[in-house]
């Protein structure tokens, strides 16, 4: 049997947004990558999941088809192989592929990390290396560390490698894809544990964990609202002397740092040659109990400013409630109705006609 091709193949849909810089790169090399193949996959895939998340109130909102797993049997033939496919002309490095790189790297990393200690790898285990010393005042390394040197070092293999070229695009990923590491490395937590008579807690020891995934999601956002702007795209071609430009350039930037080349386009817009589906028929929220101030002006960002209105619908929802057990043996329920309403983006005009005068127009649908 051939073995498992896990490929990140990136659909047109995206090309125009996120596209990772390599075209058809094959890791042909010893079985060790083998290993990790689908723990890089699953990480790339919990990376967009993520960034899906991040993004669903924002206009762009990292779309669908992002990044897709499929096997490719196209791939040359015979070589145990993981090929990661894809790639496009139109390729952009804005703020939003910044983020897709870093959350993609960084969900490598993570959960080839939680897999190393979940026991998954043969060579792998806890990181104890510091076991025994000092880690600050009153407290001691012990315990079984989340081992992010491996998933930090395995990940690097896979995903750096996809960067061929040696241009300012090629830097720029590659600076994200360690911005992403830098992030899951940062949010990790020191747990201790006391020792001491009756819990005294005279010394504890500490180990570093992972967090959960959606704090490195909710850090590189906050990374990406702050990326920064590296102007370094005109006349930066492939001569030394432009590749010691860019290596000097990004070199001076904190790795924690997003760093983008150009700016975003207007997500409001369709736009079908950048494969942009722009901000129309967009829910976004109003009214809720727990939403933040992000989510509270979503309707604004996603729809007032983009010269769209916000247009009511009202549904009904049918659902089982107020269940009895009958002995025996039935359960009877109640059908309760339950109001809902949505808030979605619509074309002005379409709005007043559909809307009578500007009255909201109330469907009635079961959802
Ligand atoms: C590692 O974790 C992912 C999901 O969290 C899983 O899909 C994968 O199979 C795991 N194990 C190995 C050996 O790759
Ligand atoms: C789509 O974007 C491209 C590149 O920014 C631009 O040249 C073009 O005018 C845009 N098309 C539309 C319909 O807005």
């Amino acid at each position: 049997m051939e073995p498992y091709l896990a490929i990140f193949f990136l659909t047109p849909f995206f090309q125009s947004c996120c596209a990772w810089s390599v075209n058809n790169f094959l890791m042909t090399g010893p079985k060790a990558y083998l290993i990790y193949s689908s723990s890089v996959a699953a990480g790339a895939q919990s990376g967009i999941e993520e960034c899906k998340f991040q993004f669903a109130w924002d206009r762009w909102n990292c779309p669908e088809r992002a990044l897709q797993l499929s096997s490719h049997g196209g791939l040359r033939s015979g070589k145990e192989s993981i090929g990661y496919h894809y790639r496009d002309p139109l390729t952009t490095a804005n703020r939003e592929t910044a983020f897709v790189h870093a959350i993609s790297s960084a969900g490598v990393m993570y959960t080839l990390t939680r897999n190393c200690s979940l026991g998954d790898f043969d060579n792998c285990g806890c990181d104890d290396s510091r076991n025994g010393q000092l880690g600050g005042q009153g407290w001691l390394w012990g315990g079984c560390s989340d081992n992010v040197g491996f998933g930090e070092a395995i990940s690097k293999q896979f995903v750096d490698a996809l960067e061929t070229g040696q241009d300012a695009r090629a830097a720029m990923n590659l600076h994200n894809n360690e911005a992403g590491r830098k992030a899951v490395k940062g949010t990790m937590k020191r747990t201790c544990k006391c020792h001491g008579v009756s819990g005294s807690c005279t010394t504890q020891t500490c180990w570093l964990q992972l967090p959960e995934f959606r704090e490195v999601g909710t850090y590189l956002k906050e990374r990406y609202h702050k990326a920064l702007k590296v102007d370094l795209l005109q006349g930066a071609g492939n001569s030394a002397a432009s590749r010691g430009a860019i290596a000097e350039t990004f070199s001076s930037i904190s790795k924690k740092e997003l760093v983008h080349l150009e700016d975003s386009p207007d997500y409001c817009l369709e736009n079908k040659t950048l494969g942009l589906l722009g901000t129309e028929g967009r829910e976004c929220l109003k009214r809720g109990k727990a939403l933040s101030k992000w989510e509270k002006r979503s309707c604004r960002r996603l729809c007032g400013d983009c010269g769209l209105a916000v247009e009511e619908r009202r549904a009904e929802m049918v659902s089982s409630c107020n269940c009895k057990f009958h002995w025996c043996c039935a359960v009877r329920c109640e059908q309760c109705r339950k109001r809902v309403t949505k808030y979605f983006c619509v074309r002005k005009e379409k709005r007043e006609r559909s809307g009578g005068g500007g009255a909201s127009r109330k469907l009635k649908r079961k959802l």
